[in-house]
């Protein structure tokens, strides 16, 4: 197996990396490979940029699955763009109890208020429907496309995130009024009854009563999130999966990269290598400007003022030298997350393409870059 055909045999493939460094140019191009080479492939993809969105004709949210018309394809891409407020919805159908518990939640004020902050968080959100996604069996690969995140680590930790807001002391706190406990509870009991006292004043004794309703029913759904978040990891961690650190050959995504690897290592998830995306490329000859276009130049430039097809061949050289600085520089800083790889990690590189990543042909010279890498 070449290139990146070792990524598309899996049955989900994760784009983890900084912030726009192509994690979606890169999803949606590997995601083509794969249809292209026969299979049916979802790219689940969050926010990419609308030009990208546009021509794939993607909606711009919805949790649909949309096919994308791909000519001579033997297989079927779809593409998914996130829709947070539904997914989080959703979510609290699936792991409530039962349907009156779910009904109580969503029809909560208080539930109304914070579900646009939990929907917020995109990474979250997007483990979330990942699981659906991967465990409905309807396709033969999954292509996710992670949020930009600020810290790598939020993408990593999202999927306990609602199981720990359920199980932290801050629910225990606010429930205290309303337990029947002694010991510790009663110290509980004595401090937030008198905020309690004061919450009921400023806000009323109905937003109070909103707000203990909210925390009773939302805690019937720990046991759900935890066993919801304990399915994410295993899937995380499946055979099938692999994780794939993008970069771009800058200082701080190259720091980001070497971060990603080390937590995915230690936190036993299959990261399969990383890819280099945006690479300055140069030829291996250092070109002579004047070898090349100096007949051409000076038969050009006769009418123009003396020592114009001179200057311009000097430009020219100079332009090739930085060039050539910034691929040697580039490939140094690339030396340093090829040095984070663990045995058996694969490295890929994509250049710089001209103009940006936006319709399929240019998607598909990305992923042949890739697959020959
Ligand atoms: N190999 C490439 N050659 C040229 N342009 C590229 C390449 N890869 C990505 N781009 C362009 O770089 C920009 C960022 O790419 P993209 O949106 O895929 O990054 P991202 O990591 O998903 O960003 P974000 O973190 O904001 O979601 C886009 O304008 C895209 O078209
Ligand atoms: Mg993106």
């Amino acid at each position: 197996m070449t290139g990146a055909d070792l990524l598309l045999d899996h049955k989900l493939v994760i784009c983890v990396g900084s912030g726009g460094v192509g994690k979606t140019s890169v999803a949606a191009a590997l995601g083509l490979q794969a249809a292209l080479a026969g299979r049916k492939v979802l790219v689940l993809t969050i926010d990419p940029a609308r030009r990208l969105a546009n021509s794939l004709g993607l909606p711009r949210f919805g949790n649909e699955a949309v096919r994308i018309e791909v000519p001579d394809c033997p297989g079927e891409l779809w593409a998914m763009m996130l829709d947070p407020a539904h997914t989080i919805r959703d979510l609290i159908g699936r792991v409530s109890p039962d349907a009156a518990t779910a009904e109580r939640i969503l029809g909560n004020r208080i539930f109304l208020a914070i579900a646009d902050s939990i929907a917020g968080s995109q990474d979250y959100m997007a483990t979330e429907k990942l699981y659906d996604v991967v465990s409905s069996g309807t396709w033969d690969l999954v292509v996710l496309d992670t949020p930009p995140v600020k810290n790598a680590l939020d993408f990593l930790d999202a999927p306990g995130r609602l199981a720990r807001f359920t199980d932290q002391q801050i629910m225990k706190w606010f429930l205290a009024p309303y337990e029947k406990e002694r010991g510790f509870g009663r110290l509980l009991l004595g401090t937030s009854a008198l905020v309690f006292k004061l919450l009921g004043y400023i806000f009323g004794h109905a937003f109070l009563d909103e707000l203990s309703e909210f925390f009773q029913a939302f805690r019937g759904l720990y046991d759900g999130f935890r066993q919801r978040s304990e399915a994410v990891i295993a899937m995380f961690r499946h055979r099938g999966t692999a994780f794939v650190v993008v970069c771009a050959p800058t200082s701080a995504s190259v720091e980001t990269a070497r971060f990603f690897l080390g937590e995915l290592r230690g936190r036993g998830m299959p990261c399969a290598g990383v890819i280099a995306n945006l690479r300055h490329r140069v030829g291996p000859f250092e070109p002579d400007p004047e070898a090349l276009l100096g007949a051409l130049a000076r038969g050009l430039g006769q009418d123009l003022a003396p020592h114009t097809a001179e200057t311009l061949l000097a430009r020219l050289g100079a332009a090739d030298r930085r060039l050539r600085e910034l691929a040697a520089l580039e490939e140094r800083r690339l030396t340093q997350v090829q040095q984070a790889m663990g045995g058996g990690q694969r490295f890929w590189s994509a250049p710089r393409l001209e103009g940006e990543v936006h319709d399929l042909p240019t998607l598909r010279r990305l992923g042949e870059h890739l697959r020959s890498a």
